[in-house]
């Protein structure tokens, strides 16, 4: 069997399927979805973030891959399905960046702790609790998930100015 790892291109803002929300998974342990993970993290890594969520490589479905350490650290490697946050507390104010929005970091206020319950990839239930920059990877690939991304929590001021600078980048053929 082909077990040769794909790395996707990142999409960008402006893709429809980056503001739609995803479909939950109902299929679990299949091997295409052992792939999918697979891929999924090779593409995380070769692009350099510490999350990836499936719409943002054009698939529509709720998974995403986290990796706070960059691949430093198996145990940092967290892929959570069809997640939930059950619990949020606190709240941290920190500077978030997307590898759908490249070149672009705002300051974006989200909650300090949260208690995400999520499925793995066998379709079993679990809970992560979580604070700082992992519970702001979660919130941050959970609102992919749901077809927001992060300039969704900073001012429409600034929000409309991104917007406008990726409109011209497009235009120059510089944002694909
Ligand atoms: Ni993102």
């Amino acid at each position: 069997m082909e077990t040769k790892l794909l790395i996707y291109p990142i999409v960008k803002l402006g893709n429809p399927v980056l503001e739609t929300e995803a479909a939950d998974v109902t299929e679990f342990d299949t091997p295409e979805l052992h792939k999918l993970i697979e891929d999924m993290f090779e593409s995380m890594y070769a692009a350099k973030g510490v999350g990836l969520a499936a719409p943002q490589i054009g698939i529509s479905r709720k998974i995403a891959v986290i990796d706070i350490s960059v691949g430093e650290n198996p145990d940092d490697k967290l892929v959570i399905i069809n997640p939930k946050i059950i619990h949020k507390e606190g709240k941290q104010s920190g500077e978030e960046g997307c590898l759908s929005i490249p070149g672009f970091r705002e300051q974006v206020s989200r909650a300090k702790r949260t208690i995400v319950q999520a499925q793995d990839v066998n379709g079993e239930l679990f809970e992560k609790t979580s604070e700082d920059l992992l519970a702001r990877a979660f919130q941050h690939e959970i609102d992919h998930l749901h077809g927001k991304l992060y300039i969704k929590h900073i001012s429409a001021l600034k929000r409309d100015l991104i917007k406008r600078k990726v409109r011209k980048l497009a235009k120059a053929g510089e944002w694909a």
